[in-house]
């Protein structure tokens, strides 16, 4: 089966779509703001270490394990460790890929919505209003129809991608999109620097200040820093596994993370410069970015074309990651049932959507299948955040310690670091300290599961 496996075209090619599913809504609307909140850059000095111990061990390890055996995570599991429960960790990772992509593809459609509001100057009449822009906000999310007829059309975007192959699919869109995600959010950072007052807000993200540095903004860095590179649930084993042998693993890897990490400055630069500039409330999340940026950018200058060009490299940032969610769902078809790539996108897409539209249904459209277990339920009161909350804060954790505990205990060190050498020049890698960057990664993210377990059985987090 693996000898007529889909490749990646070219090494460029594999980096930006490996980037291009780290870089995504994350990226934007919540780097920029626990940067600013949690001290700047005193934050982003403890978010760069945690990125480079938690982030790349896991991540160099997914690739490891995908171009090992040439199979998305189920097959991937199996094939190592054979006859054993490992391979239900590759069963989470396509059941959490199936939970993020249900509610990913509501926020998704509502960035098309927003394009098509800020082509025809639909921002104008919310000059400095956030109470006009929150009530059209509200008023769109929380209807019945006008979010599932975008969903779809996103939804619909992933599947054309995603059918069109490894090759002539993801790393042809990622090779387009990437380039241009920098090139606007670069020309917006330099619009947003050169407003009046728009170097506040880069103070806001890169004047270190200690002082607002928490042991939850730690807890909170750790958690982003596994989060944004779209660790545990076999992503990044999935596009590993289309990999030639000739690549270098590690570097591959640390491209990745600074391409990751650049963009999401760079995100950060251009917003805050913008918000700042106008006085405007630097809040956090959704609101910052349907909410406070509506209502900002119709100040400046040229606002409806900068804010359609905000919208539009968000999409594309939703997109690349979108399809990657989708591709961990459709190579298992492909891998272990021996589905045709047509019909497995085709199905699963659809599957997908349909959960979807009950996510975004449950925030005010009228039906919270949630609700049969009572108001309070335990994950949140909507479909839409159990199922947020079941994929960040318990899926994806358990699936990346799992992923770790994986290499040190069952892969072993020697067939792990036999696989990393390959294409790489250095033939001398220190197991040891391998070991220990993987264990270090596998404890913290083990503290932040238990984290959050403690915080939703007892009401109050040990941290944050
Ligand atoms: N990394 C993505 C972001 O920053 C979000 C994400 C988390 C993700 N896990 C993923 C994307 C898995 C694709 C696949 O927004």
């Amino acid at each position: 089966m693996s000898n007529n496996r889909e490749q990646w075209g070219t090494r460029l090619g594999f980096i930006l779509a490996a980037s291009g599913s780290a870089v995504g809504i994350g990226n934007i609307w919540k780097f920029p703001y626990i940067a600013g909140e949690n001290g700047g850059a005193a934050f982003t000095i403890v978010y760069l270490a945690c990125i480079m111990i938690v982030g790349l061990s896991i991540l160099v390890a997914e690739f490891v394990i995908g171009r090992k055996t040439l199979l998305s995570p189920v097959g991937a599991f199996e094939k190592i460790a054979p006859g054993t429960n490992w391979k239900y960790v590759g069963f989470l990772g396509v059941a959490s890929a199936f939970v993020i992509l249900s509610f990913y593809g509501v926020v998704g459609g509502w960035i098309l919505k927003y394009i098509t509001v800020s082509i025809v100057g639909g921002f104008d009449s919310f000059a400095s209003d956030t109470s006009a822009s929150g009530a059209l906000f509200n008023e769109f999310i929380t209807s019945a129809y006008s979010p599932l007829f975008y969903q779809l059309i996103f939804m619909g975007l992933c599947v054309f991608v995603i059918i069109r192959g490894v090759k002539g699919g993801i790393e042809k869109w990622s090779k387009i999109m990437m380039p241009l995600i920098v090139v606007l959010l670069g020309v917006l950072a330099i619009r947003g620097m050169t407003l009046d007052g728009g170097m506040k807000g880069v103070s806001f993200l890169f004047n270190p200040r200690f002082g607002d540095l928490s042991a939850s903004a730690i807890v909170l860095a750790l958690g982003h820093s596994f989060f944004t590179v779209s660790l545990g649930m076999g992503t990044m084993i999935t596009y590993g596994s289309y990999l030639k042998k000739d690549q270098n693993l590690l570097s591959s890897a640390l491209w990745v993370i600074f391409l990751d990490t650049a963009i999401a400055m760079l995100a950060g630069v251009a917003i805050f410069t913008t918000v700042f500039a106008l006085g405007a409330d630097p809040a956090s999340g959704p609101g910052l970015i349907f909410v406070i940026l509506p209502s900002v950018f119709p100040e400046i200058a040229g606002g409806t074309i900068w804010s359609s060009i905000f919208f539009f490299l968000l999409f594309m940032a939703a997109l690349t990651s979108a399809i990657s969610i989708l591709e961990v769902v459709t190579a298992y078809f492909i891998d272990q049932k021996g589905w045709s790539r047509k019909k497995s996108t085709l199905i699963f897409g659809s599957v997908i959507t349909i959960v979807g539209c009950f996510c975004s249904l449950s925030l005010g459209g009228g039906i919270n299948i949630i609700g049969i277990f009572g108001e309070d339920f335990f994950l949140g009161g909507t479909f839409f955040d159990v199922m947020d909350n079941l994929s960040g804060k318990y899926m994806l954790p358990i699936g990346g310690m799992l992923t770790a505990l994986f290499v040190i205990n069952k892969m072993g060190m020697k067939d792990y670091i036999k696989e990393l050498s390959v294409g790489s020049d250095n033939q001398n890698i220190n197991p040891s300290i391998i070991k220990g960057f993987l264990i270090v990664a596998a404890v913290v993210v083990a503290f932040i599961i238990f984290n959050e377990f403690y915080a939703l059985l007892s009401g109050k987090a040990l941290v944050g």
